[in-house]
């Protein structure tokens, strides 16, 4: 067996609930004949996604959505699934990033996931000629979903969209756990570093940075947290970690975690305060959170390793992990989320591409969220795979709840 097939198989094991959609799927047939266009990370997990969406019937063109986050092994193996075809490659240009996902695109998508929005940014852009056969979409990541709601705020965007990352089922999931443990496992296996005793900076306290403060308080790192919402630093700091702007934290931090969404998180005016030896790590989408342009234009010294570039600014040094690129996937040893985290967004995942073919269109141009009903199945079924059961609410219960005259 190839490397790729056993990394799918070994993921797949730990999919209990994606596993049981694929199963209907094979047996249902619902995406019998839809054509169905892709940019997610292209490694185990979403392989077991784009295999049960397969298992369902469909066509499944598929490429990256971030220059290195692909796994070639897996890519491989993947293109070699019925019905499948896979044009992601690690280590792409700009230029062939964009070739693959028009090739994605020459397939005329009916329903389109994407992780980012570059997908549908293109179909919004330069492939309009694909617009109208699209039904509808699907959105990962809270940076994709930031910019789907931009778009439709400016009534831009041209077919429905389901939200994913905005989920019960995703977001205390994927964002908290999953980029928690992934980001801190990136950092760790690249650099061999100790997290307890260090002060870790974590910029942004969203549902990602939530999860990051929280486990590098588990592992005993001393966490400061930096925030522009007022509402979230109090949250922080009620939750029991250290809160400043950047500007002061740059000058306390050993580790920095971005993890806002945002620009220029740590630039020039920090790079002159930050301590010998930092490192800093981006866990936000995009490549922009570290301005890395700075450093590019004004380090004396470069040199490049296996996932860590080291700046020497000033006769000090900075070591920025990834390229600025997403920590969890990006490094080289980068794996994503766990597995057990992504069997849930995928499952999502694949139940509202199911929903698009069924209602797309009847729904509206414009960002929807998750059918309740949808998000529901998801954890019902991730708690019957785990062996647990809940509560039921009773007559009288449900009765209560619905009024509103018994008081006092
Ligand atoms: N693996 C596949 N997609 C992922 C994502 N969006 N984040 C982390 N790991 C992933």
């Amino acid at each position: 067996m190839d490397t790729g097939k056993e990394k799918i198989s070994w993921a797949r094991q730990y999919m209990p609930v994606l596993s049981s959609i694929a199963r209907e799927f094979r047996e249902n047939q619902p995406l019998k004949g839809v054509r169905i266009g892709m940019a997610l990370h292209v490694e185990a997990k979403t392989a077991c996604l784009v295999e049960a969406l397969a298992a369902g019937g469909a066509a499944v063109h598929i490429t990256g959505c971030n220059p290195l986050s692909t796994q070639d092994d897996v890519a491989r193996a993947l293109g070699e699934v019925p019905g499948v075809h896979c044009y992601a490659r690690r280590g792409v240009s700009p230029s062939e990033y964009y070739a693959a996902i028009d090739r994605v695109l020459d397939s005329h998508p009916q329903v389109v996931i994407d992780d980012g929005m570059d997908l549908i940014h293109r179909l919004h852009t330069t492939r309009r000629d694909c617009l109208p056969g699209v039904l509808g979409g699907c959105e990962e990541t809270t940076t994709g979903v930031h910019r789907l709601r931009a778009m439709a705020r400016e009534g831009r965007l041209a077919f429905p969209v389901v939200a994913v990352n905005d989920t019960p089922m995703k977001r205390h999931f994927d964002n908290v756990h999953g980029t928690g443990e992934s980001a801190l496992a990136g950092i760790m296996l690249t650099t061999n570093m100790l997290m307890a005793g260090k002060a870790v900076v974590v910029a942004g306290y969203g549902f990602c940075g939530r999860g990051l403060a929280r486990k590098l308080h588990g592992l005993g790192a001393r966490v400061i947290v930096t925030e522009v919402d007022p509402r979230k630093a109090l949250e922080a700091y009620m939750d029991g970690f250290s809160v400043m702007p950047m500007e002061k934290a740059a000058g306390e931090g050993e580790i920095f975690i971005t993890a806002t969404g945002n620009t220029s998180v740590i630039a020039a005016p920090h790079f002159a305060r930050i301590r010998p030896g930092a490192v800093l790590a981006n866990a936000g989408h995009f490549n922009v959170e570290i301005d890395l342009g700075w450093l590019e234009e004004n380090a004396d010294a470069v040199t490049r390793r296996d996932g860590i570039d080291t700046y020497t600014v000033g006769g000090k040094e900075i070591h920025v992990l990834a390229e600025g690129r997403l920590v969890n996937l990006a490094v080289p040893k980068g794996m994503g989320h766990p597995i057990e985290v992504m069997d849930l967004s995928f499952s999502l995942q694949a139940l509202c591409a199911l929903h698009i073919v069924t209602s797309g269109r009847e729904m509206k141009p414009g960002v929807h969220e998750v059918p309740t009903e949808i998000d529901e199945t998801v954890a019902a079924r991730k708690l019957a795979s785990l062996g647990l059961s809940i509560d039921e609410l009773t007559e009288s219960q449900e009765k209560y709840l619905s009024g509103w005259e018994s008081g006092t």
